[in-house]
């Protein structure tokens, strides 16, 4: 591979409790490149992400972001890196009493000393780039599920993250709605630069985003390459995958 990773993850355990899910996990995630998750349901993908981010910490191994070891790492110093990554949650998780404008402006606030028109500005600039100007003012229950995914995309990328992970952002939607995601993480990854890491079972949405795949069975990572090397190697469970293409 020509590029240095930005995330390199290695000998990585993960376990909630006794119960260990993830053994010995080795991948890379190059930079302005989509790197999909994949697996069945259960196998530990939306752990794989959370374990990334810290959300919980991974019992062994090592996870080195932008260069740096993160493992070990205090809080402070892993928050600053924090700051250059965003997420896309599995169920968008915008929070339901607050306005589109409100939930866009929560990392701002947050993590900014901004004053409050260059904020408006942000969030108007996001939501143009998701297509949801107009909706800048609804509350998420006035959402479809499209528009929905779109805001917390939106939200997402608020801070401008160099790397964006997504879980499962096509996931009930219809296959139009989630073509139109896939051109946006398209156009997140061309004109922004961004590094993308994605967990989709979508086989449409493989084939048009995935630059390379993560395969997770049975607790590791049994496959990482091209999508190109994931349909020509002889891994049983990616041929299923790829042949079937359901779990
Ligand atoms: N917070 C948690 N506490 C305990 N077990 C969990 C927790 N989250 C997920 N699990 C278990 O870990 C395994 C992997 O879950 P997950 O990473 O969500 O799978 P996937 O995203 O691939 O569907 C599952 O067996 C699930 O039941
Ligand atoms: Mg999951």
């Amino acid at each position: 591979m020509e590029k240095k990773p930005i995330i390199r993850v290695r000998n990585m355990v993960a376990k909630y409790g006794e119960n260990t899910i993830l053994q010995d996990i080795n991948a890379d995630f190059y930079p302005q490149q989509v790197t999909v998750i994949l697996g069945s349901s259960g196998c530990g993908k939306t752990t794989l992400l959370k374990n990334i981010l810290r959300l919980y910490q991974p019992e062994s191994g090592s996870i080195e972001m932008f260069g740096v070891e993160t493992m070990g790492m205090e809080e402070t110093a892993f928050e600053a890196l924090l700051g250059r990554m965003g997420m896309l949650f599995q169920n968008g998780a915008l929070l339901n009493s607050l306005p589109v404008y409100d939930n866009i402006a929560i990392p701002l606030e947050q993590h900014t000393c901004l004053p409050p028109e260059i904020i408006r500005r942000i969030i108007e600039v996001k939501l143009n780039l998701v297509n949801l100007s107009h909706a800048i003012n609804m509350l998420p229950s006035e959402l479809s599920g499209g528009m929905r995914k779109r805001a917390a995309l939106a939200r997402a990328i608020a801070l401008d993250p160099e790397i964006l992970f997504c879980d499962e952002p096509s996931s009930g939607l219809d296959p139009l709605t989630s073509a139109a995601m896939d051109n946006l993480i398209l156009k997140l990854k061309n004109q922004l630069k961004m590094s993308i890491v994605i967990v989709t079972h979508e086989l449409a949405s493989i084939h048009r985003i995935a630059d390379r795949i993560i395969f997770l069975d049975q607790g590791k990572a049994v496959f990482s390459g091209t999508l190109q090397e994931a349909m020509n190697c002889n891994i049983p469970a990616v041929l299923t995958f790829f042949e079937v293409g359901k779990f």
